[in-house]
């Protein structure tokens, strides 16, 4: 039998997308991502509900001719049911039942964190996938998680953020440097032309495998504040340095605690996922650690990290074999916590 066409629709945030996936292979995976928050600093929950209204019909045309398909050739859709703003949400739920109805085909709910966590499945996210148990750090612009990943459908907190999420500490850091929102991928562009040794901030103390980020936006600012008194051209003659210090600093802080979290378990087999995982400092810090400690490690291609249709897609082909489906009586979930329907 053929496999089976599976339309996804991912609504949670700032970015609307569609995919489509026949087995793991993703057939297309279409985003329109919101430019209209960045002059606020900021995703700005109402407008982005807009734009998804205004967005959510041509990306999922866009992601059907991309596949080559037609509406009457799919056999399920998958859509985002949490967590995330929701108003955006409500606008990907209630397409999914719109269409699920139109069409008479099933509706699959997906946990938009489990999902950047199996987005590792998709046929070409990794030259192979990672083997179970793994330790996926999940780092967005909401969550700081350390996962441990005992089975698709088998997920176990085991470490997190208790104030800011390390996105937001990109994000945050990048606005007081007077840069556009979502700053993460500014400062990673940046930092490539700066000395990452030329400036220090305050790190955490903190036990165990938790993380806190508040401490180091509070130091850049304190530091920021200071040095403006003195030379009111500090950041612009200072931005490349800066940026490469602060994130040399996000990623030492995250990678410290998922060191220990892997040598304390014996677990080698190390992913990351998330918009963070896009970044390139995050990267290469890995791939190092893995190749001096024999680890396996997994980073997701470039377009599975950061919001996307696609990891909503893997999760819904999963749940799809499993006969996971949603009655129409699902609602979104703003705060949907990652093990909450998990093990069934
Ligand atoms: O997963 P994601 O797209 O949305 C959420 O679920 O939150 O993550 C967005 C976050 C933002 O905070 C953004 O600044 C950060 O990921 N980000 C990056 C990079 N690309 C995206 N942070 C650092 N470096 C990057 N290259
Ligand atoms: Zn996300």
């Amino acid at each position: 039998m053929s496999e089976p066409l599976i339309l996804a629709i991912e609504s949670s945030c700032d970015d609307t997308s569609a995919a489509v996936i026949s087995g793991n292979k993703i057939l297309s995976n279409i985003a329109a991502t919101q430019s209209i928050h960045n002059e606020y600093g900021g995703v700005v929950p109402e407008l982005a509900s807009r734009a998804h209204q205004q967005n959510i019909i041509p990306v999922v045309a866009k992601a059907l001719t991309l596949a080559n398909i037609q509406q009457n050739d799919l056999q399920a859709i998958g859509f985002t049911r949490g967590p995330g703003l929701l108003g955006s949400l409500l606008v990907g739920t209630s397409f999914a039942k719109s269409l699920s109805m139109a069409l008479d085909i099933p509706m699959i709910e997906v946990n938009h964190l489990q999902a950047h966590i199996l987005a590792h499945f998709i046929d070409d996210a990794n030259p192979k996938p990672p083997r179970f148990p793994f330790l996926c750090l999940t780092v967005s612009g909401g969550h700081t998680l350390i996962v441990l990943v005992r089975d698709f459908f088998d997920m176990e907190i085991i470490g997190k953020t208790t104030d800011d999420a390390a996105g937001e500490a990109f994000d945050k850091i990048g606005k007081i440097f007077g840069l556009d929102y979502p700053a993460g991928p500014i400062i990673d562009k940046l930092a490539q032309s700066g000395n990452p040794g030329r400036f220090r901030f305050n790190k955490p103390k903190i036990d165990g495998y938790d993380y806190s980020f508040s401490g180091i936006k509070t130091s850049v600012l304190y530091f920021i504040q200071k040095e403006l008194k003195k030379n009111d051209a500090f950041i612009a003659e200072n931005l490349a340095d800066l940026c490469a210090s602060v994130q040399e600093d996000i990623v030492d802080i995250l990678l410290d605690k998922l060191m220990q979290a892997a040598t304390d378990l014996g677990i080698s087999e190390i992913a990351i996922a998330g918009g963070v995982s896009a970044n390139s400092a995050l990267r290469a810090a890995l791939k190092k650690i893995g190749d001096e400690k024999n680890w396996n490690i997994y980073i997701p291609k470039f377009e599975y990290t950061t919001d996307n249709a696609a990891m909503i897609a893997m999760v819904a082909r999963l749940k799809f074999d499993r006969g996971e489906f949603a009655d129409l009586s699902v609602s979104a979930t703003a705060r949907y916590d990652l093990t909450e329907e998990l093990g069934g």
